[in-house]
């Protein structure tokens, strides 16, 4: 088969087909021929006609049904997959061809599994409801915080500085993404010292409070931190999944720990920024969901972090949108988040969300527990429909944190 043999606009992608978006930009090819290039090289195909194709090679096509300008629908049969087996998976449709000489730039924009495929992969545990209902806090958004300084603590004034995040209204206390076990601050350590703070946090407040500590390992190493985690009492693990890769997602959850696993996208801008070119936010989410995290980091439109409106509400739509049955992620908002932000980040999450501040909380003039009180405070504002500044008037906590950041 030749690249434009893959262009078939009369065929009718099946139940079972996984269907990829792609937008694209030829490379002194017509249109055609390049989007026939993505199919051929994430299918069967490659440059040149071969001598030992088998007609039942060719049922295994992948088929451009839809090309739209520069957009084009490519249907997958399921048999070019392994069942269960995300690495092969995007090997074909997330891989040599984003090098292909065709095409000047490549962006993948949605990959939508079919039931068939969907059934090798766990999905969350937990989801939103399970997260809801381990947390005991019906419909408010979850509040929380990444201990900071992000690195270099030791475990002792790090599990102080969650103790006050929590006494102070956090839920939720988080390790930062590049924090692991380092000689400055052990993973042991730091589990045993922090578990600790968290209870003494719950029998002060009476709340309960949760900590998402970070696995993030090689992948025997990061299993063997788990059952600590389990061992220990926690509730919670963390890690990074892009760094991590999707094979050690999948191991992970295979476990089935009772845990629910936050999940980090450290470096995913790599893949994501470029809107010519890479891996768009919304397969990734797709892709973490199938596997099974329960939180995921999706952008905040108004933190530290480049994404536009448009590109976190679909982020958020792909968390909870119908997807097979598999239960809906939790959003998280978190990169420069303070409490001036709080509405805004209300109307683009609604109620379902995890909102993380870590310097706005930290960083709060009167100290960690009066930034993570005014915190909640902004966020009961929000929801009662009152401006934080009038808000702030009966709450010093919170004008403390408005006077602090004015935009
Ligand atoms: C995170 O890992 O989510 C962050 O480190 C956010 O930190 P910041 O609130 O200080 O930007
Ligand atoms: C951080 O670590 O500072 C951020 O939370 C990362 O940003 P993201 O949530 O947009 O990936
Ligand atoms: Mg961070």
């Amino acid at each position: 088969m030749k690249y434009v043999d893959f262009v078939d606009s009369t065929y009718k992608p099946k139940d079972s087909d996984l269907i990829c978006t792609f937008t694209f930009e030829p490379n002194d090819v017509t249109l055609k021929e390049a989007a026939g290039a993505i199919a051929a090289e994430s299918s069967i195909g490659t440059w040149t006609a071969l001598t030992t194709e088998k007609p039942y090679v060719l049922k295994l096509a992948a088929h451009v049904f839809r090309l739209e300008g520069n957009v084009a629908k490519i249907a997958y049969p399921k048999e070019l997959f392994e069942e269960g087996n995300m690495p092969n998976i995007l090997s074909s449709v997330a891989g040599n061809v984003f090098g292909l000489k065709a095409l000047r730039s490549l962006r993948l924009l949605d990959i939508e599994f079919s039931g068939d495929l969907i059934k090798g992969f766990r999905g969350p545990k937990y989801g939103i409801e399970g997260i809801r209902k381990i947390l005991k806090i019906k419909d408010r958004p979850l509040v929380g915080t990444i201990i900071k300084p992000k690195l270099g603590l030791n475990s002792e004034d790090h599990a102080k500085v969650a103790f006050d995040a929590w006494s102070g209204g956090c839920d939720i206390v988080k390790d930062d993404e590049n924090l692991s076990s380092q000689k400055f601050n052990d993973f042991e350590d730091r589990l045993h010292e922090t578990l600790d703070a968290r209870d003494r946090a719950q029998s002060v407040t009476g709340e309960k409070k949760v900590y998402m500590i970070n696995i993030t390992a090689e992948s025997e190493i990061m299993l063997d931190r788990a059952d600590l985690v389990v061992d220990h009492g926690g509730e919670y693990v963390m890690v990074d999944i892009l760094t991590c890769g999707w094979s050690a997602l999948q191991t992970l959850r295979k476990q089935d720990y009772k845990l629910v696993i936050h999940a980090h996208r450290a470096g995913h801008a790599a893949f994501t920024k470029n809107p010519l070119h890479g891996i768009a936010m919304r397969p990734i989410v797709e892709v973490a969901r199938a596997i099974g995290v329960d939180q995921l980091h999706v952008g905040t439109v108004v933190g530290k972090m480049s994404e536009t409106k448009p590109e976190v509400l679909e982020n958020i739509d792909a968390c909870k949108t119908e997807m097979h049955g598999l239960k809906q992620v939790m959003p998280v908002a978190s990169g420069g988040i303070h409490p001036r932000l709080v509405p805004a980040l209300l109307e683009t999450f609604g109620k379902d969300v995890v909102i993380q501040a870590g310097g706005g909380i930290h960083g709060h003039p009167d100290g960690t527990k009066t930034g993570a009180l005014a915190m909640r405070h902004a966020v009961d504002a929000a929801l009662k429909g009152i401006s934080l500044e009038e808000y702030a008037k009966t709450h010093p906590e919170l004008r403390g944190a408005l006077d602090t950041w004015k935009a």
